[in-house]
């Protein structure tokens, strides 16, 4: 824009007032290569001629290697230059890229167009006011360009620009267009998306992206850019909204300041405001907003800031303040839609970590109402998750959050949950409400407790948890175990895989989703039994760590007891009892563990018993020494 380079060479500082000034837009882009994604990214960026310096000096330094020069060149290269850095891959999930014009300034998010790469996507629009999905006019909507828009509907963006791009290629043909927009109309209003504006476009030749394109007389629509400079941006929920602030950290120099810090998430804040710390509830008033530039008598979305209080109440990390008159709602079961972003599935009663603000808790999902089909936005029903789906489901956590419903706030309402074994990200939440029931449902307290019946029973409680193959000796070395103990004048039960699963889990088969249910069931009733105060062995082959270490999490340090029966796989086959490995190799047996199902060793179980040097027996007394070793027994 020649004007604001001039302005930037006669008034710097009247140029960067105006910068200042100008409102931010953030936007994605939706739509693979082939449809010209790269080229439209690198034409609004060409065009605004406000690039980043580095990418500015990318290009740069490209003309100037290829020795050549004039802006078509130019902006050939910074195309390729786009697309080469994406294709790259793995370390650019999202690049964000900057510019802006007269009226605006512009983040746009963009984001790998394949697929698997729904996790970008989702990452890219959490932030975003607008969508641009891309779609090319010879190929007209995908599944993909369904995928995409449901996504778009799902994260919470409200406004979506189709850009029917290659028009070129199609003749300009007004009958193409309508055709496109007909049927994106028609999926996008069942998605619960009202507000698209579609417009005919050549990136490549840049009709209609800054100026009316005189091939498409018919068209009266606005052109891309005039559309993004002039679309009103709805930060109602921003900065209009209540004011929210996750509690980053505790900053606490000297004994006198006692500040809290993070980025305001919502609405406005002023010295004086009344607010209440949440979960807590506790209520306190602003004192001061401290920033590293001095003391600010108001603060609003998006700034960084450090709230003091009046009153010395206890706030900590992950907490929420938030203002007195309109609170932010606190809870521990919601319904929520996930997206899922990894390879494995995501199952129902395993545990994971979700990260809502800056607090981190324990989650599961209880109930997996419905997956929903991109294609046809049906609701279909499913046991598990798969990588790029999105599903309705309830989840619960161990321990109350503050919230908002995220179609009221992006930042309080959204979530991630976290693998808990490898750390990595693996969904994407977005809270809807919280369950009555985790409301009307509290924790009874009884005054008969677990000390009190142990202590009657003159012994500590503990859950011995025996995992390995199936035939692997688990049950024989349990029962040994438990007559051992009998004899000792222990009060005991044992839990064994094949009698639960004809009782309580009878309903559960061998899938993954259901040995997860299995387990969560067992380690609960195990944990009650401790609670009686009984010695509880369990003998399940609880092949996946994720729910050893639930059930480990759900006692106390110290009462329990993994116990790894460690006999190779070629071993138990060979004794197989119940003729299940040959049935299992035959194929008449799906899912058998160890064929075609996994088996996940323990890392660092208590005990480690090796069935092939030594006898049930002696790894019974092994069993017994290591409890009298742990101060479980005498
Ligand atoms: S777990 O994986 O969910 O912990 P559990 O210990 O309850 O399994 O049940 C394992 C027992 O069920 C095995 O000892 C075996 O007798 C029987 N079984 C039947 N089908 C399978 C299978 N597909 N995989 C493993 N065990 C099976």
């Amino acid at each position: 824009m020649a004007h604001v380079s001039d302005l930037i060479a006669s008034d710097i500082g009247e140029y960067l007032r105006q910068h200042e000034h100008k409102s931010l837009l953030r936007f994605i882009t939706c739509g693979s290569v082939d449809d010209g994604k790269s080229t439209l990214i690198g034409r609004l960026l060409f065009d605004s001629k406000m690039l980043f310096e580095d990418q500015l000096a990318a290009v740069e330094s490209d003309s100037r290697k290829w020795g050549t020069q004039g802006a078509d060149i130019d902006f050939a290269l910074l195309v390729d230059g786009l697309a080469a850095e994406r294709e790259q891959g793995i370390t650019i999930d999202v690049a964000y890229r900057f510019f802006s014009t007269d009226r605006r300034k512009f983040i746009v998010a963009d984001t790998p167009g394949h697929e698997q790469y729904t996790r970008n996507m989702v990452t890219g629009a959490s932030t975003a006011d607008v969508a641009v999905i891309l779609v090319d006019a010879r190929k007209g909507v995908l599944t993909q360009t369904r995928r995409h828009s449901y996504l778009v509907q799902v994260i919470g963006i409200r406004k979506v620009v189709l850009a029917v791009n290659k028009m070129d290629l199609m003749d300009w043909s007004q009958a193409v267009f309508d055709r496109i927009v007909d049927e994106y109309r028609a999926f996008a209003a069942k998605a619960g998306l009202a507000d698209v504006t579609a417009i005919p476009l050549s990136a490549l030749k840049g009709d209609n992206m800054l100026a009316h394109s005189e091939r498409t007389p018919w068209y009266r629509g606005p052109t891309l850019m005039g559309f993004l400079e002039t679309v009103e941006v709805d930060d109602a929920q921003q900065q209009t909204g209540a004011f929210r602030l996750p509690v980053q950290w505790v900053n606490r120099p000297h004994q006198d300041f006692r500040g809290f810090a993070g980025m305001i998430a919502g609405g406005m804040v002023k010295p004086g405001d009344r607010i209440r710390v949440l979960p807590s509830g506790r209520a306190s008033t602003v004192a001061r907003i401290v920033t590293a530039s001095g003391d600010l008598p108001l603060a609003v979305a998006g700034q960084s800031v450090t709230l003091t209080l009046a009153d010395e109440v206890d706030v900590s990390r992950g907490d929420v303040i938030a203002a007195a008159t309109d609170p932010a709602e606190v809870a521990d079961q919601f319904e929520a839609a996930i997206v899922w972003m990894a390879d494995e599935p995501l199952l129902p009663g395993r545990q994971y970590l979700l990260k809502i603000g800056t607090r981190t808790v324990g989650a599961s999902v209880t109930e997996l109402k419905y997956k929903v089909n991109v294609n046809t936005l049906e609701r279909l029903a499913t046991k598990q998750l798969e990588l790029n789906e999105i599903c309705v489901c309830n989840i619960a956590l161990d321990r109350p959050v503050a919230f908002d419903r995220y179609a009221v706030n992006r930042e309080t309402g959204g979530f991630i949950l976290i693998d808990r074994v490898s750390n990595h990200t693996v969904g994407a939440g977005m809270l809807h409400f919280a369950l009555r029931r985790s409301a009307n449902i509290h924790r009874q307290h009884t005054d008969v407790d677990k000390a009190a019946r142990s202590t009657l029973k003159e012994q500590k409680p503990a859950v011995v948890w025996l995992t390995g193959l199936s035939g692997s000796g688990k049950s024989t070395i349990a029962n040994l175990a438990e007559k051992k103990l009998l004899a000792l004048g222990h009060h005991t039960y044992l839990l064994d895989g094949d009698n639960v699963r004809h009782g309580l889990n009878k309903d559960l088969g061998f899938t993954e989703a259901d040995r997860v249910e299995n387990i969560r069931r067992v380690a609960e009733v195990a944990r009650l039994m401790a609670d009686a105060g009984l010695i509880v062995l369990t003998a399940f082959i609880s092949p996946f760590r994720a729910e050893r270490d639930m059930a480990r999490r759900l006692l106390d340090e110290g009462e329990f007891v993994e116990v790894h029966v460690d006999t190779p796989l070629d071993v138990a086959e060979s004794r197989d009892v119940k003729g299940l490995y040959k049935k299992a190799r035959r194929g008449e047996l799906k899912n058998f563990t160890g064929v075609d199902s996994p088996y996940e060793a323990p890392e660092a179980p208590e005990l480690r018993v090796d069935t092939v040097s030594s006898t049930p027996d002696e790894a019974a007394d092994l069993l017994i020494g290591k409890l009298r070793e742990m101060g479980l027994i005498q």
